[in-house]
């Protein structure tokens, strides 16, 4: 039934039951705005009992996407793969964004707002960041009024990567770092993440931005952070980048997931996991583990087990 012409403004946001859209719903719903979500888990448990309304990711039927999208005002887009697993490649999660924002076009959404990546490049030698620069391209292409932002790390209660590297640092005696670690990571928390995304979503004019934290670390230094936070001692070694990934490779049956991919310690190395513009976040990451403490780390947190279980 089509909403009445007083009803509240209707935004969709992707991924609402998983990370970054979960908190970028809460923000909406507070706003007294509706909200709904595309998900590869319209079945998983989440927070919000019926004030969402959930749809799969229907790509492979655009005209079912485009009547999910019918009276939406603003689209929040978090959907992207982190690494290639089966028939999910990063080839085939461009063409779902480029749906996305086609369909979206063609049911009269007002905005979309996009979270990249920062660094995103046409000519990276990686596919991760090719790709996201290919989403951006195509957004900015669109008739659609746009907003990207570009997080580095992305730290929080069900973060992925942080919690993951103090679940190492927790079990094993020595760390392996790729290189020599002097490589620059700048971390931002979800929360203000989830506010600079709801901001973008309220204006009108087109605009990209890095949103990134205050605290700028080497790698070695920040997991020196980790380490002293969650009250271990760091033993780092560090090896030769393919050794210390292959190490990593050890682990991925134990915990049943990838760890780390190739890519990631490509760009970690090259330094993309930091920003030379402004931070917009204030919340530093070390003020945060010494408040998780007694949780980061403590269980091992599954891309796999998370989106393809
Ligand atoms: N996490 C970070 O540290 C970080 C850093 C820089 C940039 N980013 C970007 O920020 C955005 C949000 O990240 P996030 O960590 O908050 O993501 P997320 O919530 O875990 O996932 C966002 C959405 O993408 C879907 N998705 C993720 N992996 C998928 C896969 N392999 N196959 C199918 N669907 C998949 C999720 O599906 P479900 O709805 O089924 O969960 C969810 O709807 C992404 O674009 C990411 O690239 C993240």
């Amino acid at each position: 039934m089509p909403a009445p012409e007083s009803a509240p403004a209707l935004d969709l946001v992707t991924g609402a039951f998983s990370n970054t859209g979960k908190y970028v719903a809460e923000r909406l719903l507070a706003r007294g705005r509706r909200v709904r979500t595309l998900t590869g888990h319209p079945g998983h448990p989440h927070p919000f009992g019926d004030r969402i309304q959930a749809f799969p990711y229907d790509f492979d039927r655009p005209e079912r996407l485009r009547e999910t999208l019918r009276g939406v005002d603003t689209v929040y887009n978090t959907y992207w793969v982190r690494f290639e697993y089966g028939d999910r490649t990063y080839a085939r999660a461009v063409e779902n964004v480029k749906t996305l924002i086609r369909t979206a076009e063609e049911a009269g959404v007002r905005r979309l707002v996009h979270v990249s990546i920062a660094n995103p490049s046409v000519d990276s030698p990686f596919p991760y960041y090719r790709g996201k620069w290919a989403m951006e391209e195509a957004l900015r292409a669109s008739r659609l009024s746009w907003a990207i932002l570009r997080p580095t790390v992305i730290f929080g209660p069900d973060d992925i990567l942080i919690n993951n590297i103090a679940w190492c640092l927790r079990h094993f005696p020595v760390f392996g770092v790729p290189g020599d670690g002097s490589y620059g990571m700048q971390p931002i928390f979800i929360e203000e993440l989830a506010d600079l995304l709801v901001a973008a979503g309220a204006a009108t004019e087109n605009a990209v931005a890095d949103a990134v934290g205050p605290e700028v670390f080497t790698f070695d230094a920040w997991l020196r952070a980790i380490a002293a936070a969650i009250g271990v001692r760091a033993r780092l070694v560090h090896l030769p980048p393919r050794l210390a990934w292959l190490a990593t490779k050890a682990i991925d049956p134990w915990v049943g997931d990838v760890l780390l991919t190739w890519e990631e310690v490509g760009g970690l190395r090259a330094g993309l996991l930091a920003s030379k513009a402004p931070p917009l976040g204030r919340v530093r990451l070390t003020d945060w583990l010494e408040r998780h403490a007694a949780q980061v780390g403590v269980k091992y947190a599954s891309e796999l087990a998370r989106h393809f279980r």
